[in-house]
């Protein structure tokens, strides 16, 4: 392994994003597995990675895209996902994107509000046909989860209250619209079963209350990181068959295919011994995975060249800020300085969080195919390409 990452490091360079064909195998091959013998539409919600390589392997996998902007639905064009096998999510959506999606024939909606559905029947009057409207309704079910990633509760913004549900049948039979279904997503990173119990029996009550048929249940199956569990998969898959025999069901996960798969790989730099711990200072940073800073996230990391002493040893980047942490304290085999460290579960919400912060340029991603070879599926960036956009002019004092 410690050779093949470093002939990696030689071609594209510290730090970079790998991914492990195997465990996405693996992980594409459970999900099915949970919902084998039911009517069943997955997505992948590209928010957690927009690497179009791999939505084009989901895409071979039969599993979809589920996205926000045009952006990202461009990652699934170049993906070859077709239109016929996309949602569409998001809050406070424009008339101008509506209008473009149902021109691009997107084959699912998650309606977020009365007020965009007020925008899907003015358009209604003028176009034939638009994507299967899904009203995403917020249950007020509390996830057990980071705050920051919490959906499912009133004072969030996304989705409408069950009392909002009649007036937008009203607004629907009074426009020509038909209701295809619900959609419900309390959070992400999950990983009690007993939430998402709550979640989807809630959206089949409904279901069979408002007389349709088909139900996307959104994502949030979370992983195990540094010591959290997993999720029971057992349970999940008693709990679908239970709630979804006879329905429709649409998924839309992101961090549960292709969280574990991914690591982030950067250079020890440095190491620097205080009173308390040991600290790696490493060639990457927030800038690239900003989990641990933004969300407290404990990833679990290995080095290809570990001491044989444990201590505790905190990884940080080499950005100017006091928090720009990749792994807080853990107490185990020191990384030599110049050892390949791997950040591991960084596979969801890791590239696709990454900035331009401090002037570093974007990495490079890998995909580690099972026969052991590896593809360059995103180049790193240049040095200079964050600045690609901007005027070369200079300040023009023009009260002189
Ligand atoms: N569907 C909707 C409507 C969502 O908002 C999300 C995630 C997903 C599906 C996919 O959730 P997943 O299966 O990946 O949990 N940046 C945060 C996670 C933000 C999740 C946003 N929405 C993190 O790094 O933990």
């Amino acid at each position: 392994m410690k050779s093949m990452l470093e002939t990696i490091s030689h071609e594209v360079g510290t730090p970079y994003y790998l991914y492990h064909e195997s465990i996405l195998l693996q992980r594409i091959q459970s999900m099915w597995k949970v919902f084998s013998d039911l009517d069943f539409h997955p997505t992948f919600a590209i928010k957690a990675n927009a690497n179009p390589y791999l939505l084009s392997m989901f895409h071979h996998y039969g599993i979809g895209a589920d996205f926000i902007s045009k952006g990202e639905y461009n990652a699934a064009v170049i993906g070859g996902i077709p239109a016929s096998s996309m949602v569409w999510n998001g809050n406070a959506k424009s008339v101008d994107d509506i209008q473009f999606f149902t021109n691009a024939k997107i084959q699912n909606v998650n309606v977020d509000s009365i007020n965009e559905l007020k925008k899907w029947a003015q358009l209604k009057t003028t176009k034939e046909t638009l994507p299967s409207l899904f009203l995403r309704i917020n249950p007020s079910i509390e996830a057990h989860t980071h705050p920051y990633i919490r959906t499912g509760m009133n004072q969030h913004k996304f989705g409408m209250l069950p009392q909002d549900i009649p007036l937008c049948f009203d607004i629907a039979s009074k426009n020509n619209l038909e209701i295809e279904g619900f959609h419900v997503h309390v959070g992400s990173q999950i990983t009690d079963a007993e939430t998402f119990e709550q979640a989807y029996s809630y959206i089949r009550d409904l279901a069979i209350q408002y007389h349709v048929n088909s139900l996307n249940i959104g994502g949030g199956w979370g992983i195990p990181y540094f010591e959290t569990s997993a999720l029971d998969l057992q349970q999940m898959r008693k709990i679908v068959h239970d709630c979804f025999h006879g329905f429709k069901v649409l998924c839309e996960l992101g961090r549960f295919l292709i969280g574990e798969a991914g690591w982030y790989l950067c250079r020890n730099c440095e190491n620097r011994e205080n009173d308390e711990e040991m600290i790696s200072i490493t060639d990457g940073g927030m800038n690239h995975l900003l989990r641990p800073s933004l969300y407290k996230a404990h990833h679990t990391f290995s080095c290809t060249d570990p001491k044989p002493e444990k201590k505790n040893i905190r990884v940080m980047g080499r950005l100017c800020e006091t928090g720009d942490i990749l792994v807080p304290t853990a107490y185990q085999n020191c990384p030599e300085e110049g050892s390949l460290i791997a950040i591991h579960q960084a596979g969801a919400y890791g590239f696709s969080m990454a900035n331009h912060y401090n002037g570093f340029p974007l990495p490079a991603e890998v995909f580690l195919h099972t026969d052991g070879t590896c593809s360059v599926i995103r180049k790193a960036e240049t040095e200079n390409q964050f600045l690609s956009q901007c005027s070369v002019e200079k300040y023009n004092d023009s009260s002189s």
